[in-house]
């Protein structure tokens, strides 16, 4: 989806009009800028959705991806995803039965007992992990430590490998525990 528009990745200019020079008119430029490129456009346009549209060629696998989380997710996330707060957990698949998260506010969402979909948790990553250096995991990085994560979470077996068409065909626990918003941000809106 190509959503974001072009002049955010050359920034936005406000207030600059030079009041002393005594016209009302604003130029046909500021002259300062430039026309942003396909690649600065593509660095931004990074957005995955639920049905994997948008998902980057190339694949990962669940043996790299552990070796990545413990060098660069571990210390915040834990050694075996059971988080260290304030930073979340991202292993869990405890309650297994039932729902009962409205009911109990205590209750732990992880990816494996609550996130709907997998193509989420790329999204996710590739946009914001790790906190301290978001963007700096290639491709085949955040494949492999989506798998990782997916393996622990007991959703892919041991050593799998992920590329964006298993990555969009894995049916997550909580996925039926959720209602599609299909809305077209208009007057269907419910
Ligand atoms: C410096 C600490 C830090 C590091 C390193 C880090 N994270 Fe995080 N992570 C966080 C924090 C804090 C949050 C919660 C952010 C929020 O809720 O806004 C988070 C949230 C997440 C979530 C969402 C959890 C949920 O259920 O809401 C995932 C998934 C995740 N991190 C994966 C990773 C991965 C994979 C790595 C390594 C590539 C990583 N993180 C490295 C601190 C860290």
């Amino acid at each position: 989806m190509r959503r974001i528009p072009a002049w955010i990745a050359v920034g936005l200019v406000v207030g600059c009009q030079a009041a002393d020079e005594g016209t009302a008119e604003t130029p046909a430029t500021w002259g300062i800028g430039r026309a942003a490129t396909a690649a600065d456009i593509a660095t931004l346009d990074l957005d995955v959705a639920p049905s994997g549209a948008g998902l980057p060629p190339g694949s990962g696998d669940a043996v790299r991806g552990a070796a990545l989380y413990q060098a660069q997710c571990a210390t915040c996330h834990g050694v075996n995803g059971e988080g260290i707060a304030p930073n979340p957990p991202l292993v869990g698949r405890e309650p297994r039965e039932g729902f009962p998260f409205g009911n109990d506010p205590k209750l732990v969402r992880t990816i494996g007992n609550y996130w709907p979909e997998a193509t989420t948790l790329f999204d996710y990553i590739r946009r914001t992990m790790p906190l301290t250096a978001p963007g700096s995991l290639s491709d085949p990085d955040v494949y492999s430590v989506t798998a990782h994560l997916l393996v622990a979470n007991e959703i892919l077996p041991a050593g799998a490998t992920l590329d964006s068409a298993s990555l969009a065909a894995i049916r997550m626990p909580a996925r039926d525990r959720f209602v599609r918003d299909n809305r077209q941000g208009g007057r269907e809106v419910r």
